[in-house]
């Protein structure tokens, strides 16, 4: 966890900790942040996210997420929206209460149907498997340490020939603009919300480094980069498993 390694404000749980306390607190104003509106307009900048997310929900529509479909870290419900357009069996789990429930709210206009889990995905235990496990913008928030837990974690909830599909934000340039008041550093991201700071993990990956990274831990994934800002991808895993080492990004 870089050079603070040991410190006991930087011990893994309580940076898992502050990161979960930063989504409670953010909450009220994530859907503001994620849809570059009010305080978060950007002007000419916000033109390109929304054509790049359109580029997103026209991925995720190709893919047909079908079956017994997992949201991971849903948060206010920016993708559950689009997921209940392709399934009725979906399950949503966030750590945090107050995006859930957000993302209820917002839910119900259209379905009762939703599970919601309000628990920590890495404690979360389940018997069921999944046809398809989606997440959006919470890779990047998967510290180092975590990385090949959350995989295999994924790995044990899917049935036999189960897919994912994932999205986060692309290393970008243009993206710090949209966001000039945030100082990052390789792992990590300073926000604000509701007058504090706090430390989040952010790891930004490059889709081909996430490619050969899965591809060792026994994922077939195609990722791609929507431009400036993001990129989506998609996987199953492979039948001959993982492969030596994973290296942390
Ligand atoms: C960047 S938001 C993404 C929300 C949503 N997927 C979206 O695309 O708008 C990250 C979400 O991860 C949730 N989260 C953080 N740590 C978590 C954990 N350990 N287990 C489950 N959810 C977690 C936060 O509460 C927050 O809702």
């Amino acid at each position: 966890l870089g050079e603070s390694q040991g410190s006991a404000s930087d011990d893994l749980g309580t940076r898992l900790y502050e990161q979960l306390a930063y989504y409670r607190a953010r909450a009220p104003q994530y859907d503001l942040w994620a849809e570059r509106r009010d305080t978060f307009d950007r002007g000419e900048l916000n033109s390109p996210w929304h054509d790049e997310k359109r580029t997103l929900r026209r991925a995720l529509d190709l893919f047909e997420p079908h079956g017994r479909v997992l949201e991971i870290a849903g948060g206010t419900g920016q993708w559950t929206e689009r997921l209940i357009r392709h399934t009725a069996l979906l399950t949503v789990l966030d750590a945090a209460p107050e995006p859930l429930e957000i993302n209820r709210r917002r839910i119900r206009r259209h379905t009762r149907m939703v599970r919601y889990v309000n628990t920590d995905f890495f404690t979360f235990e389940t018997d069921e498997r999944f046809d398809n496990v989606f997440f959006s913008y919470f890779l990047s928030h998967v510290p180092p340490d975590l990385f090949a837990e959350f995989w295999h974690r994924v790995r044990r909830l899917l049935k036999p020939r189960g897919r994912v599909f994932f999205i986060d934000n692309l290393p970008s340039t243009r993206a710090a603009e949209l966001d000039p008041e945030e100082t990052a550093d390789d792992l990590s991201v300073l926000r604000q919300a509701d007058g504090r700071t706090f430390r989040v993990f952010k790891i930004l990956w490059h889709p081909d480094e996430l490619r050969r990274t899965l591809s060792r831990l026994g994922w077939d994934a195609r990722v791609h980069p929507t431009g400036d800002y993001f990129f989506w991808g998609e996987g199953r895993l492979r039948d001959d498993g993982p492969q030596g080492s994973v290296p942390h990004p």
